[in-house]
C-alpha cells in the first residue's frame, strides 16, 4: 500500500496556478512582441504590452508570497540545498531518470516528509525561483521604468543589455517549464504529481 503525504499546502498550491497561468502569458505575449511579424502578429502588439505588464505586476506579487511562504513556514526548507556528496547525488538521480526509470527501478530519493525534493529537481526548483526569477522580474520592473536605467554602461547602452537580460531570464525560465512539466510525468502514474498539485498529496511509488 503506498503512502499519501500531505505536501501542498492551500497557500503553495494557490501561488503555483497563478504563477503558472501568469508565467504562460507572459510567455505567449512575450515571444509575440519580440518575433511577430508587426503586420500579421500572433497577438495584438498593444494588447501583447498591456497583458505582458499585468501579468509581470502580478507575478512579482505572487513571488513574494511564495518567499514569505517558505520563510513563515516549513516550506522553505525544501530548498536548502546540502552540499555534502552533491555531486554523487546528482549523478545518482541522472543515471535513475536516464536508465532507472525505463527499467523499472525505485527513485534513489522516494518524497518523505523531510525529504520533498530529489537533488535534480531541488537545484532546479532553486536556480529558477531564487535566481532566474528575480532576474526575469528586476529587469522587466526596470524596463517598464526606462529612466532608472543608466544609459550608458561600461560603453554599452544600459536599456539594451537589460533587455537582453530579460530575454535570456525568459528563455531560461521557458526552457525550464518544459523541462518540469515532462519530468512531473514521472510520478507514481503519469498523472499522480499533477492531481497532487490540486489535492495536497503525494502518492508514494
Ligand atoms: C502549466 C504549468 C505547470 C504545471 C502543470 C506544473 C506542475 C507541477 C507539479 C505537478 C508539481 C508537483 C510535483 C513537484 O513537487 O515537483 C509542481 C511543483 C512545483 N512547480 Fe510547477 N507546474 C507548472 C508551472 C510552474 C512554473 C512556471 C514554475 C516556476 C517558474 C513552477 C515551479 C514549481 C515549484 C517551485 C514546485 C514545487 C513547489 C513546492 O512544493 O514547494 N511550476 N509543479
Amino acid at each position: 500500500m503506498s503512502e499519501r503525504l500531505y505536501m501542498y499546502p492551500v497557500w503553495l498550491r494557490i501561488w503555483h496556478a497563478i504563477n503558472a497561468i501568469m508565467i504562460i502569458i507572459l510567455i505567449l505575449t512575450g515571444v509575440s512582441m519580440q518575433y511577430s511579424n508587426p503586420d500579421r502578429p500572433f497577438i495584438r502588439f498593444d494588447l501583447a504590452v498591456t497583458w505582458h505588464n499585468v501579468a509581470g505586476v502580478i507575478l512579482t506579487i505572487c513571488y513574494f508570497i511564495f518567499v514569505i511562504g517558505n520563510i513563515t513556514t516549513g516550506n522553505g526548507k525544501f530548498y536548502r540545498i546540502k552540499l555534502k556528496k552533491l555531486i554523487n547525488r546528482l549523478t545518482k538521480q541522472a543515471i535513475y531518470y536516464t536508465i532507472g526509470v525505463y527499467k523499472g527501478d525505485k527513485p534513489p530519493y522516494p518524497v518523505n516528509k523531510k525529504r520533498k525534493f530529489n537533488p535534480l529537481q531541488q537545484f532546479a526548483y532553486v536556480f529558477i525561483l531564487y535566481l532566474f526569477m528575480p532576474i526575469l522580474f528586476i529587469t522587466g520592473w526596470a524596463l517598464l521604468f526606462p529612466e532608472t536605467i543608466w544609459l550608458n554602461f561600461f560603453g554599452f547602452s544600459g536599456i539594451l543589455l537589460t533587455a537582453l537580460l530579460h530575454s535570456a531570464g525568459g528563455f531560461i525560465v521557458s526552457i525550464f517549464l518544459f523541462v518540469h512539466l515532462y519530468f512531473c510525468t514521472f510520478g507514481k502514474t503519469a498523472t499522480s504529481n499533477f492531481r497532487s498539485m490540486v489535492n495536497g498529496y503525494h502518492e508514494g511509488h
